[in-house]
């Protein structure tokens, strides 16, 4: 019998492998393999590992920064596409900041359960951008026809050695604005006509609310471990991590249900474009 890989053997594979539609697909496997594992009784262990500090990345699409990335406009046809291949850049990117956050802090140990939600997560995410590729596909296009944003990977290289940071920022900052902005685009694509694009968005908004919850449980998990106050400790890691103020206006009822209250993010808002 082959020796079996440990789940952060796993995790570094996904990340060091290039092609979008190759890393989806291994996402998808080892993700299936942990959980037929689990439910067998037979957990895979964890180990430890030296992710790479930068994920593997296909040739295309070219990153720039992200001044140079040309406009939308959501009224075209060129417009959505340049939306949805923006999607698929983070969805990809997210792909890979699960798996990191399981590579990368191995060492810290933590109950399997957080491993089930990484995993699922990067699953979901894996999922996410084959369904907008799929949307890209449809419309004659594909994910690395246009440029991207070349500035994804910052948030994980600025906390490649806190935990805490990472899940302060990745999950609570950066997905839960994704729960703010992704009505907005539903509505686009509704008005669009684009029902193939408009049910992508209706999963991803579901299950990225999970994301940001596993984020939002774990933080407060390993405050409690080192009792420490939740919220003062996310806004000493925010401002640390995070460059700018948190932009309103925010999805509160998403956020709640995720388990982020306001007296999270409204300290770290940008008010000034509100009353
Ligand atoms: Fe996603
Ligand atoms: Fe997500």
């Amino acid at each position: 019998m082959p020796e079996q890989k440990t789940l952060t053997e796993m995790a570094c594979e996904v990340l060091c492998t290039a092609d979008g539609r190759e890393k989806t697909a291994l996402s998808r496997r080892y993700a299936e393999r942990w959980r037929e594992a689990r439910a067998a009784g037979a957990p895979i262990p964890v180990g430890t590992a030296n992710p790479p500090l930068r994920p593997a990345r296909p040739e295309k699409p070219e990153l720039l920064d992200p001044r140079d990335v040309p406009r939308r406009r959501p009224g075209s046809p060129q417009g959505q596409a340049a939306i949805l291949h923006a999607v698929a850049h983070i969805e990809l990117n997210a792909v890979d900041l699960h798996w990191d956050i399981i590579a990368r802090f191995g060492h810290v140990p933590m109950p399997m359960g957080f491993y089930d939600d990484w995993v699922k997560s990067a699953d979901e995410e894996a999922k996410h951008f084959n369904l907008i590729c799929d949307c890209l596909e449809a419309r004659d296009s594909h994910y690395g026809a246009l440029p991207a944003h070349a500035g994804m990977w910052r948030a994980a290289e600025d906390t490649a050695e806190d935990l805490m940071g990472r899940l302060a920022v990745v999950p609570m900052v950066l997905e839960a604005r994704g729960l703010d902005v992704t009505p907005g685009m539903i509505e686009i694509f509704r008005k669009a006509g684009d029902k193939q694009t408009v049910a992508a968005l209706d999963v991803i908004y579901a299950e990225e609310v999970h994301h940001v919850a596993y984020g939002s449980k774990w933080f407060h998990f390993l405050c409690g471990r080192e009792d420490r106050d939740p919220v003062t400790v996310f806004h000493d890691l925010v401002r640390r991590y995070f460059h700018g103020p948190l932009k309103p206006p925010f999805n509160e009822e998403k956020r709640a249900e995720a388990g982020l209250p306001p007296d999270f993010y409204w300290p770290l808002a940008d008010r000034s474009g509100t009353v």
